[in-house]
């Protein structure tokens, strides 16, 4: 049990760290929370204008659940994935915004980058169709949420597939306010700021 709460620990403490906030702070840009979406991550730096901003908030914001995974891992495999799941909380409620953090995508692809590569070329070949058609970042993630865990089922990696299919019901619950705007036709898409 102290490994278990240790390793959860560590990978929310990672997980935490809000880089879309950080490195927009950084820039000079103001508060990402207060444009947009209000969301801290990487497809609301994109509505900034800097596109370069937004790829370093995907690479970090995935690149903390990864190294939670690769670090926790040393102590065995069941303590990557729970650091991975603590990393993935820590990004969607970290005690520095008073629990209001992100949406989860960028931190569940790094987990899962950690976990399984092989699910990271299905998630991105899924965003990328998905985005490519409809250039709503927002129902990309949600029908990769969907995707990712019934492929992971169906290729035979169980307890990745678990793992992702709770990750995958927080992902769609956090998107709820998205939902209602891709229903209302009121979702913005990629490459029309606001
Ligand atoms: O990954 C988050 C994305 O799916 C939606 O972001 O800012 O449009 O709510 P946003």
């Amino acid at each position: 049990l102290p490994f278990f709460t240790s390793a959860l620990l560590f990978g929310y403490l990672l997980g935490s760290i809000p880089f879309g906030l950080l490195l927009t702070r950084a820039a000079g840009l103001g508060d990402v929370r207060e444009i947009g979406s209000g969301n801290i991550g990487a497809t609301n730096v994109l509505r900034t204008g800097n596109k370069f901003l937004a790829v370093a908030t995907l690479l970090f914001d995935a690149l903390k659940g990864t190294a939670a995974v690769l670090i926790a891992g040393i102590w065995g495999p069941d303590m990557a994935v729970i650091a991975g799941f603590g990393a993935f909380i820590g990004h969607l409620f970290p005690v520095w915004l008073r629990f209001r953090g992100g949406k989860g995508v960028a931190t569940y692809i790094g987990v899962l980058l950690g976990l399984l590569p092989l699910g990271v070329v299905i998630f991105a070949v899924v965003w990328l169709l998905t985005a490519a058609v409809t250039r709503y970042s927002s129902l990309a993630a949600l029908i990769c949420a969907i995707v990712v865990p019934v492929a992971l089922f169906l290729l035979g990696y169980i307890q990745v597939a678990e793992l992702f299919t709770v990750m995958s019901a927080i992902i769609i619950v956090k998107h709820r306010a998205n939902i209602s705007r891709l229903l209302s036709g009121e979702e913005s898409r990629i490459g029309d700021n606001g």
